[in-house]
């Protein structure tokens, strides 16, 4: 384990940001949930707590023993974390009289406090609480204050124990990366020392460590980042003995098969294409429910590569591009549970294959997984790639799917993307694609009226696709786009725009 700082988790919408600001740091860090809070080790140099939505008041809120942490480690309490750390030493917590949310600015700040060096009065800070700390217990000293709030920050003499009532992991906290950093680096004294070079070595490292000498590792490959990268480490770690099997289910982008593969070979991945695509046509036939096309998918996927690893003599390891926060545990403050969210391509595979799982970005955030894969020489054209979902085109077809109606949908979408590329959009766009819909309408082409598909073309911004806006793209693109669409897709002859966001609507149409 590297050195770290624990991050405990008591449900805040903020606890990832924290983790994510700690990490730009280059310094790593982990989020358990209160419940599960782990011993302390020689590993944790520092310990913050999160955020909550509830309140310290209430008889049901979180409420863990923390003295194996308090002054033997740093610790940090934010918003709940610090209510917690008065309120469980005799302090008074009570419903702020002005209820604080948004911003505020830093009136007196100490400026001699380890935490708070370099950081100026005035300085605006972000507030998200109902309560606030009316009365300290003994031994703990204000250190900054806000007009409305006397206790914007506080200390335990003698100890590195501190809390502050504003979230400082939040772009509007204007210097509230300067005070983690004080905290990270200052007081738990961590050398900035996480790095995807310092990752890419050690992961390699450990891989060689769990993976048997004589052992065969086998790992699905999409064309995405996840499984790319995860690709490019275990090479790195064990060569050929990572045996890569990338299935074409057929309802991939245009060319998309082969370029990709070839991309693999080029890196010198040990890779496996499978064309599979007609048994998964055979297993769609006639399918239109959305749900029904899913697990159909997904139970071919399982079929075909359980067949494919059945051919890889000695295969003990499966490989997996699970990421971070496909992981992490989140703090159910409606209950006790703790929800492990999983990873939805390839649920079921572990089990049914009988192998052990290694997932070697389970530690990563998204855009740490695109550095490591820019430091093992993931070409951009993978790196950079839109999210695209494991139904592939199968989910963009409403109704049921055809060969035929993926060959239009795969032109159509071919040509969508390429005009995102030619006109410098596609680095703007979080995600693209076309949905081929099932209806038909009325067209004039030359002198003959036609009666033909029509198709809406998708394009959202987005951070993480769990909200998203449609992409504002110019008009001139569109025109031009749908012209081509239309001119060049004999069976398409209209092209809409999506402009929905998300929510109410989502990024995909099924
Ligand atoms: P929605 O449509 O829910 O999509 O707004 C959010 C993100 O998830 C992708 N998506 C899927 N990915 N299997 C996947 O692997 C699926 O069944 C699936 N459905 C949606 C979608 O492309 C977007 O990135």
């Amino acid at each position: 384990m590297p050195q770290q700082i624990l991050i405990l988790d008591f449900g805040s919408q903020y606890t990832q940001l924290i983790a994510r600001r700690i990490r730009e740091l280059n310094v790593y860090c982990e989020i358990h949930p209160f419940t599960h809070a782990p011993d302390l080790s020689e590993d944790i140099r520092g310990v913050v707590l999160s955020g909550s939505p509830c309140s310290v008041r209430d008889a049901a809120s979180p409420n863990p023993d923390l003295s194996q942490y308090l002054g033997r480690v740093p610790v940090l309490g934010v918003c709940y974390g610090a209510q917690l750390l008065a309120h469980q030493q005799g302090g008074e917590v009570l419903p702020a009289t002005i209820r604080e949310y948004g911003r505020a600015r830093l009136s007196h700040v100490h400026h001699d406090s380890p935490l708070l060096r370099g950081i100026p009065t005035g300085s605006q800070v972000w507030m998200s609480h109902g309560d606030t700390i009316k009365t300290l217990p003994e031994g703990f000293d204000s250190i900054a204050s806000t007009p409305e709030v006397d206790v914007a920050a506080f200390h335990i003499e003698g100890q590195p124990t501190y809390g502050i009532q504003f979230h400082p992991e939040v772009t509007h906290s204007a210097d509230g990366k300067l005070l983690l950093h004080n905290f990270v680096v200052g007081i738990c004294g961590l050398d900035q020392s996480w790095t995807p070079e310092h990752f890419v070595d050690s992961m390699v490292t450990a891989l060689q460590r769990t993976i048997g000498e004589q052992d065969q590792v086998i790992l699905g490959l999409s064309g995405g980042v996840d499984s790319s990268v995860a690709a490019l480490l275990l090479h790195r770690a064990i060569g050929p003995r990572l045996h890569g099997i990338f299935v074409n289910n057929g309802l991939l982008r245009k060319d998309e098969y082969e370029g990709v593969l070839h991309s693999y070979r080029d890196l010198g991945l040990n890779v496996r294409g499978v064309d599979a695509s007609q048994e998964f046509y055979a297993a769609l036939a006639g399918l239109t429910d959305p749900e029904q096309k899913r697990k159909a998918i997904g139970r071919t996927f399982i079929e075909v590569f359980d067949r494919e690893a059945q051919q890889v003599e000695g295969a003990r390891w499966l490989a997996q591009g699970t990421i971070y926060p496909d992981v992490i545990e989140s703090v159910s403050v409606n209950g006790p549970a703790v929800t492990i969210k999983s990873h939805h391509n390839v649920g079921g595979l572990p089990d049914k294959m009988n192998l052990k799982v290694v997932e070697p970005l389970r530690s990563l955030f998204k855009d740490e997984v695109r550095e490591v894969g820019h430091t093992l020489g993931l070409p951009v054209e993978i790196l950079h790639r839109h999210p695209f979902p494991g139904p592939g085109l199968g989910i963009r077809i409403l109704g049921d799917i055809t060969p035929e109606k993926v060959d239009l949908l795969q032109r159509a979408d071919a040509i969508f993307i390429k005009g995102l590329k030619d006109y410098g959009l596609y680095d703007q766009v979080w995600q693209a694609g076309v949905m081929l819909l099932p209806i038909q309408s009325v067209g004039v082409m030359g002198d003959e009226r036609t009666y033909e598909r029509v198709v809406a073309l998708r394009a959202v911004t987005s951070v993480d696709g769990m909200t998203a806006d449609w992409a504002h793209l110019p008009y001139d693109f569109l025109a031009d786009v749908s012209n081509r669409i239309i001119n060049q897709v004999r069976g398409i002859n209209r092209v809409v725009y999506d402009i929905s966001s998300k929510p109410p609507a989502t990024i995909e149409w099924e």
